[in-house]
């Protein structure tokens, strides 16, 4: 059997933070994926940002971890925790690094920072550096496969971090929202929303 470097979410996860981002979300209404329409076993968006990345991102603490994403994490992490280079970590050090790294996770599952453009492609430099270290092609992207998707929570956090992603459901209901959600809102943004008021209106009239 090939030996592979274990990933965060097999040694670490910062669950108490998690959980408090994800109780907070149950109040948001603007722009979340809730209000789209009810699904009633619906996953919290933090829970699923948080368990995706420490699903993908490799524990840089493991002997097997590839030294080229330790490199990249560790510039990653200095830019993003210490960019006025104080030096308040050392993230040479590979538990250090283990740590910076579930902190990070813990602070991107709070919904304020999900669209920040600094986590964003922060998570995304380090998924696509687990990939390629994992043997991935350069250029393509991890694959995350949820069979039983519903209303779509996993697939979508896939893809804010820069996964690819598969999704499939029994339910037609469900198929639809992850239609929506992954495939029309992505592609047609404001044009949607602007057709489905305008035909919301004619209905009612
Ligand atoms: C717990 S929900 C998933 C919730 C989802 N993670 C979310 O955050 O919205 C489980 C889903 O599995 C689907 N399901 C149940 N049995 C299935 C089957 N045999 N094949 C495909 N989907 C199935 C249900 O329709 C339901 O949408």
């Amino acid at each position: 059997m090939n030996q592979y470097p274990k990933r965060l979410i097999e040694v670490d996860l910062p669950i108490k933070k998690i959980s408090a981002h994800a109780r907070r979300e149950k109040s948001i209404r603007h722009g979340h994926i809730s209000t789209l329409h009810i699904w009633w076993a619906r996953r919290p968006l933090a829970a699923c940002r948080a368990v995706i990345c420490a699903a993908l991102w490799i524990d840089p603490a493991d002997p097997l971890c590839h030294e080229e994403f330790r490199e990249k994490a560790a510039e990653i992490m200095r830019k993003f925790w210490d960019p006025m280079g104080l030096q308040t970590r050392d993230l040479d050090d590979p538990l250090e690094l283990r740590r910076a790294l579930l902190d990070f996770i813990a602070d991107f599952a709070n919904w304020d920072n999900s669209t920040k453009k600094e986590y964003l492609d922060a998570s995304r430099v380090l998924t696509q550096a687990a990939h390629e270290a994992l043997g991935g092609v350069p250029g393509t992207k991890p694959l995350v496969v949820d069979p039983f998707a519903g209303g779509g929570a996993i697939p979508l956090e896939a893809l804010r971090v820069g996964a690819d992603a598969f999704a499939s459901d029994l339910n037609p209901v469900a198929v639809l929202l992850n239609k929506v959600v992954l495939e029309y809102i992505p592609r047609y943004g404001q044009q949607l929303a602007d057709e489905v008021r305008k035909w919301g209106e004619w209905i009612k009239q």
